[in-house]
């Protein structure tokens, strides 16, 4: 049944410019994010998809904003805030970017070597954290080791009401594949275990869990 409830789900990575021919990328395709955005469709009111450079097609009854780097995610993001009542950040948001985008191609010739100096990016969710009034904050964490432990600490940190912790090192499950392992952790201490399944199915588990709870 449809509620009267609108959602924004962030998806895919973000792209974050060095020169005119080069960017700092990461594999995030984009599938977990949009499986939630159409999953969310028959249950939402509205439904707001900011999505970092993908190849899936944007998905039909979604209001689709396509960005590329962390600031153009960022400002999507805050414009659509106030409008929504459940935030999903499942964009794997590049933490870094380079300090100076060259206007010009960066030439090999008489370099060895090439240093890149990076600064840090907003962190979108600890923003949004920060600025929620009604909203239930639902985000994603990527870990390869202490899973459990780093997601909490990724909680409490963004002030979330929610975390799906991805192991990404296991088999099956992160950023390539079709399928996902999660562990559901709820701000009240609650947790909720997804063995491994293709993430159309848990992102319709997600969405149902998430209706739930709000
Ligand atoms: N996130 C964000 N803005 C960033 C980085 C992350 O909004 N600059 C969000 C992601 O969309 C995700 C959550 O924060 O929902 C956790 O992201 P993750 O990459 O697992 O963790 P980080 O906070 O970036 O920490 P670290 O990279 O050190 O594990």
């Amino acid at each position: 049944m449809q509620s009267k409830l609108k959602i924004l789900v962030t998806a895919g990575p973000t792209r974050e410019p060095i020169d005119p021919v080069r960017y700092i990328t990461n594999y995030s395709t984009g599938k977990m994010g949009y499986a939630l955005a159409k999953a969310a469709i028959p249950k939402f009111e509205e439904v707001f998809l900011v999505s970092g450079p993908s190849n899936l097609p944007a998905p039909e009854y979604v209001h689709f904003f396509p960005v590329s780097s962390a600031a153009e995610m960022k400002t999507a993001v805050l414009n659509l805030f106030s409008k929504v009542d459940v935030v999903i950040m499942a964009a794997a948001v590049a933490d870094y970017r380079v300090s100076e985008i060259k206007e010009h191609k960066i030439k090999k010739e008489g370099k060895s070597d090439l240093v890149l100096t990076l600064v840090k990016n907003p962190d979108i969710l600890s923003e949004l954290g920060k600025k929620k009034e009604k909203q239930f904050l639902v985000g994603f964490a990527a870990e390869s080791e202490n899973l459990i432990d780093n997601a909490l600490k990724k909680m409490q940190a963004k002030q979330l009401d929610m975390i799906i912790a991805n192991n990404i090192s296991e088999e099956g499950s992160g950023f390539a594949y079709d399928t996902n392992i999660a562990t559901i952790l709820n701000s009240d201490g609650t947790q909720y275990s997804l063995d491994k399944m293709p993430k159309e199915e848990m992102a319709q588990i997600i969405i149902d869990y998430i209706l739930q709870r709000i």
